[in-house]
Formats: C-alpha cells, sequence, structure tokens
C-alpha cells in the first residue's frame, strides 16, 4: 500500500457560517477562521475542509454558487482568503476547498443566460426538458429538498432539472464546455496554492440520457437509478484527473451517497485515477420512518457490520474516510454516544476512540472535539435549513404525520444540530458573535466551550488532542490491518489492526451498562496507549464501564 500524507492527515471541517464572527453581524467568516488557527494548531489537525466560501445568494448555505471565483460577500473578500491560506500554510495547516459543481446557482451568469432564450449558447449548460401534454413535469422525480425535482420556467415554456433546490439548477456535465469551464476554474484555485477538493455529491453528475419515471416512494418518484454513478460518471472523473488533478499534489474526496464498497474501488482505487478517497454514507443511514427522518439508533452490530465491510473490503486498494458527523448530520455524541451530563463527556471520548483507530482519514466536524451535542429544538420556528422547513411542511403542513410524531424524528436529524455556533467561551452568544447569530446558539455552552476545555486536561478536547497525536508517532494506526472481534455482541465494539510485528486491541462499551469482556491472551498485560477512564487493564477477565474505551498496544 502506497504512504501518502493525506493517508496519515486528520480533518477538521469548518462550516463558515457558524465557526467565528470576526465583525459582530452574526454570520461567521473568513477573517473569524484566522483568528482561530492556533487553535486548530494547537489540537493538532493537518487538513481544513472548508465548506463553501465562495459567492452565493445562500438558498443552502453557499451550496448553491453563484461565482465560483470570487467570496460570499458576508464571508469577506477574495484578500481574506488569501490571508487564511498563506497563514494556515504558515503553521503547517493544509485547506481543501469544497467543490460543487453538480449544480450551481440559479443566480449564476451561465443560467440566467441559459433560461434567456432556447439557442443561446449557454442553453446546453443545464438540463432543459419539454413538460408533458398536460403541462405537467417531464417526470415524477422529488428534489432532496421536497417538491418535484423539475421547476417550469415561463420565458422558454421549459423545465429545468433540480436534484436539490429550485435555486440550485443541475449542471449538463455531458456537455464538454461545462467540464471545460468547471476544469479551468478547478486550475485556477490549484494555482492559487490550495490543498485538494471535496467534491459535493458528485456521484450524480451524470445522467442518463433517458430519464423515465422512478419508483414512487412517498409523494414522488426516485431519481437515483438515473442520477446516481450514472453512466459517465467514471470517465468524467477520469477527465478531472488527468486535466487538473493530476498536476497537483492535493486531496480529494468523493461525496458519494449511496456508494457501495465495489464502486468506491473505482472511484477511489489506488490506481484508478480518479479520487483519493470517498466519504460514504452507509453507517450513518438507516430506514428512515419518513424518508430520512427518524428517532431510532442503529443497532451495534449492524453499525459493527457496515463500518467493518468498508474496513475490510478497502484494504490495500481503496482509500476510506472516516466520520460520524458533518454539517448533514446529526450530533456524533447525541446520535451514536450519550448526551446525557453524565455520559457525555465517556461517550464523545469512546466514540473517538473507536473511530480514530480504524483505517482511513479521520474527519472531525467543528465541535465535535469539544463533545457539543444536539441542539434542544422547541419550534419549527427555530430551523433554519431548507431541508427541515420543507421536510416539517411536506410531512406536517399537509397533515400526512401528526406533529407529536415526527417532531421527535426531525429534532433528532436536523442538519441545523450540526449547524449551531461553535461554543467558544462562557460569555454571551458562547464567544462566537459580539451580535445577534444567524442561528441559536445550543444553551449548553456555558459548560461545552473550547476557553473551558482547553484548560482542563481531562476534557473531550485534549482526548482528541492525544488522539491526533498518537497517529502521528504510529504508523499502525493509519496503516495496520484490520479485523473485527466480537461480532455479535450488542455491547462492545472490539477489533485489533495489525502492522508487520505489532498489533493493537481496540475496545469500546457502546452501553451505559457494565460489560464484561475476555481479553484476548496475546493482549493480556500489555501497555494501554490510550483510554478513556483511568483503569487498569492487567487482568485477563474485566469489567468496562458505561462508555469504556481502551487500547492496548502489543510490539
Ligand atoms: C451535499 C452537501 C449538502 C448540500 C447538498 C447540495 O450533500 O453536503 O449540505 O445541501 O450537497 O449541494
Ligand atoms: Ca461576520
Amino acid at each position: 500500500m502506497n504512504r501518502t500524507w493525506w493517508k496519515e492527515a486528520v480533518i477538521y471541517q469548518i462550516y463558515p457560517r457558524s465557526f467565528m464572527d470576526s465583525n459582530g453581524d452574526g454570520i461567521g467568516d473568513l477573517k473569524g477562521i484566522t483568528d482561530r488557527l492556533d487553535y486548530l494548531k494547537y489540537l493538532g489537525i493537518d487538513v481544513i475542509w472548508l465548506s463553501p466560501v465562495y459567492k452565493s445568494p445562500n438558498d443552502d448555505n453557499g451550496y448553491d454558487i453563484s461565482d465560483y471565483q470570487d467570496i460570499m460577500e458576508e464571508f469577506g473578500t477574495m484578500a481574506d482568503f488569501d490571508e487564511l491560506l498563506a497563514k494556515a500554510h504558515e503553521k503547517g495547516i493544509k485547506i481543501v476547498m469544497d467543490l460543487v459543481v453538480n449544480h450551481t446557482s440559479d443566480e449564476h451568469q451561465w443560467f440566467i443566460k441559459s433560461k434567456s432564450s432556447k439557442n443561446n449558447e449557454y442553453r446546453d449548460y443545464y438540463i432543459w426538458r419539454e413538460g408533458k401534454a398536460d403541462k405537467t413535469p417531464p417526470n415524477n422525480w422529488g428534489s432532496c429538498f421536497g417538491g418535484s425535482a423539475w421547476e417550469y420556467d415561463e420565458t422558454t415554456d421549459m423545465y429545468y432539472l433540480h436534484l436539490f433546490s429550485r435555486k440550485q439548477p443541475d449542471l449538463n456535465w455531458d456537455n464538454p464546455e461545462v467540464r471545460r469551464n468547471v476544469f479551468n476554474m478547478m486550475t485556477w484555485w490549484c494555482e492559487k496554492g490550495i490543498d485538494g477538493f471535496r467534491m459535493d455529491v458528485i456521484s450524480m453528475i451524470s445522467k442518463t440520457a433517458e430519464m423515465p419515471d422512478g419508483e414512487v416512494n412517498g409523494l414522488y418518484g426516485d431519481y437515483g437509478p438515473y442520477c446516481v454513478h450514472g453512466p459517465n460518471v467514471h470517465r468524467y472523473l477520469q477527465e478531472m484527473n488527468e486535466k487538473v488533478l493530476s498536476k497537483y499534489d492535493i486531496m480529494t474526496v468523493g461525496e458519494t451517497a449511496g456508494v457501495t464498497t465495489e464502486l468506491a474501488k473505482q472511484y477511489a482505487g489506488e490506481n484508478t485515477n480518479e479520487l483519493n478517497m470517498v466519504f460514504q454514507f452507509e453507517h450513518v443511514e438507516g430506514d428512515g420512518k419518513y424518508g430520512k427522518w427518524t428517532d431510532e439508533q442503529l443497532p451495534l452490530t449492524r453499525l459493527k457490520k457496515t463500518l467493518s465491510r468498508w474496513q475490510t473490503e478497502l484494504y490495500g486498494k481503496a482509500w476510506n474516510s472516516l466520520f460520524w458527523n458533518n454539517h448533514d448530520q446529526p450530533r456524533a455524541v447525541s446520535r451514536f454516544g450519550d448526551d446525557r451530563p453524565q455520559y457525555r463527556e465517556v461517550s464523545a471520548k469512546m466514540l473517538a476512540t473507536c473511530l480514530h483507530m480504524m483505517q482511513g482519514s479521520p474527519y472531525i466536524y467543528q465541535g465535535e472535539e469539544l463533545g457539543m451535542t444536539n441542539y434542544p429544538f422547541h419550534d419549527p420556528e427555530e430551523f433554519r435549513d431548507i431541508e427541515s422547513i420543507n421536510a416539517y411542511k411536506e410531512w406536517c403542513g399537509s397533515g400526512r404525520v401528526p406533529h407529536e410524531t415526527f417532531w421527535p424524528c426531525i429534532t433528532f436529524k436536523s442538519r441545523d444540530n450540526a449547524r449551531t455556533p461553535m461554543q467558544w467561551d462562557d460569555s454571551a452568544q458562547a464567544g462566537f458573535t459580539t451580535g445577534i447569530p444567524w442561528i441559536a446558539v445550543n444553551p449548553n455552552y456555558r459548560e461545552i466551550n473550547a476557553k473551558a476545555e482547553t484548560a482542563d486536561p481531562a476534557s473531550v478536547f485534549h482526548y482528541y488532542k492525544k488522539l491526533i497525536a498518537l497517529r502521528k508517532q504510529n504508523p499502525i494506526m493509519v496503516y495496520g490491518n484490520y479485523e473485527l472481534l466480537l461480532e455479535d455482541s450488542e455491547e462492545l465494539f472490539a477489533y485489533t489492526r495489525t502492522l508487520e510485528q505489532e498489533k493493537l486491541l481496540v475496545v469500546c462499551n457502546f452501553t451505559d451498562k457494565k460489560t464484561a469482556i475476555t481479553i484476548p491472551a496475546e493482549f493480556v498485560g500489555m501497555p494501554c496507549l490510550i483510554s478513556n477512564l483511568d483503569n487498569r487493564y492487567d487482568k485477563q477477565d474485566i469489567f468496562l464501564e458505561p462508555y469504556e474505551a481502551f487500547v492496548l498496544q502489543k510490539k
């Protein structure tokens, strides 16, 4: 297996709107990030994944871009970006940009021109179709954010495709001019010195030529079989690799919902010349009760099975991303751990242990290193995210599901849980802004904040810092082979990593109950690399405390 810097890197995701506000307008910005680089340096991360900072009307918080080569006004200027990049590089931190090229904003010049007439040179940059004879959309596909995936446009009496909101029209990647423009834009950023791309819904860029109705599940038809992992996606990524990526020493990660391990070996194979790694969602996707909305936790046996399959099937062939949460997912400790006060810290550390000891590049989502929790929503008025707002209307507004039934589901899964401001200290608005934040601060900021945790050596923050440092000293964490133990245990997630003569045993209690384990003989008496409780592990039969986690090292 090739050894590379991005396999050894720990990545920290910043959602700029919620990270740090430098000018009191209630919105995080680039200067705010620059001001906090020392915090990230102290934590020890190698790479920042910056969620979109490009010019955008913010229908989907920057995932709707109106100019790829300009900065969102609320976030600052290109000079602020250049300063952030330069200062980050001075500190040895790399910056990976979010690349959102499945769609643009409907306010992008390409789209404005495209919709102006049927025969302008930009018409074919997007996906236009005639409606049906009865004036209804071309097919029954539903968009990810509710409603039809087709929007009628009066000017030319045709519909355009938008797999996300109507303000996010899908680009037509079959048009070589679209690809040429996107690749030029990417080159422009690479020349600026950025360190890579996280590619938004990149598995959806190629659509089938025929666009038949999809299988109906809920109100609309499923576009999946026609738009996800479409016919030319690998060809286009190879072209992108040849024209842009291969020319720079950068890191690339593809957001690939619905990807299988087989497909991942193509997208992110060691020698397939596409991407470095995929971001897959199998372990965070359950069977929702209402679409993706549910309040149920996945059974541990299933979680282990999924993660283990990704570990073993990609070994030596392709590279994993490791994550429990991001800006689209609820907070890790609330979802996979236990955010009740007595268990929050210990379970957050347990989850970190479990993830960072697996093979792949770990991603830390801002605030995860503090054990930040889901937000205690009281009212649908509190939602800021287009997905939650639309979903609440679609399921409850229509009377299909009573509020009481839907509320626990939407509040458990809402993307806004991840988007509340970063909790810096115990001053007003958690030190995020001197103004009124665009989204409410979680009221638990007085207990959970960076100032308190950086000062406390026993905090979740210091535990993450230690895990990151251990990765630098122990190549086995990066390159060791993975093997699952106790497959059927409903309580424990246990596995080994092996690199030549060296071996690690990782044991995590995912429950709030004391749980017994018999340590494999070869590890009895071996030193402890890290543990979230100050216990001794020198006997063969031991009891783990609720959410206890430890790693033994045999050299
Ligand atoms: C990705 C992003 C998400 C966004 C969507 C549309 O899934 O992570 O935040 O809403 O793509 O761009
Ligand atoms: Ca600001």
